[in-house]
């Protein structure tokens, strides 16, 4: 069976680390280059929690063996977000910036962690073949769909 829709959701997973891992790698002399890829960053978060959020974790969260992690998943967005937030309102160049960063990446890892060991097996337990399949078309039909803010 294939693993619906949660290849899709895996693979923005693997996107967000390697832009942070590429984030990592820039210098408070690079203040174009981290800017510009905290935008890529903020634009592919952004749609991917909210594909999660409106999506997937509703019909987890009224099933007893996914609500707890469901619930979980939330707050680890709004962490995420609000880092995300700070993280721009820094300069650039400021010397807690790489901090803020790595904070932010070891709250996102803890998160996809728990999302592809735990949650996602779960739902793919938990939820009918109907649901994931359709959840898995509205994802797709939704990254195809163009982003007014690109
Ligand atoms: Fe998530």
């Amino acid at each position: 069976m294939e693993n619906k829709p949660f290849a899709l959701l895996i693979k923005d997973h693997e996107k967000v680390k390697d832009l942070i891992q590429r984030l990592l790698q820039t210098s408070a002399s690079g203040k174009s280059q981290r800017r510009e890829l905290l935008g890529t960053l903020k634009g592919e978060l952004e749609l991917h929690e909210k594909l999660e959020e409106q999506l997937l974790y509703p019909p987890l969260e009224h099933k007893k063996a996914t609500r707890d992690l469901t619930l979980e998943a939330y707050e680890e967005h709004h962490v995420v977000d609000m880092l995300l937030d700070e993280l721009e309102a820094l300069d650039f160049d400021d010397q807690a910036w790489k901090a803020k960063l790595t904070v932010l990446q070891e709250n996102l890892e803890h998160h996809i962690a728990e999302e592809e060991q735990g949650l996602f097996p779960k739902a793919q337990e938990t939820l009918s073949a109907q649901q994931l399949e359709r959840i898995e078309r509205e994802i797709a039909d939704a990254k195809k769909a163009p982003d007014p803010k690109r």
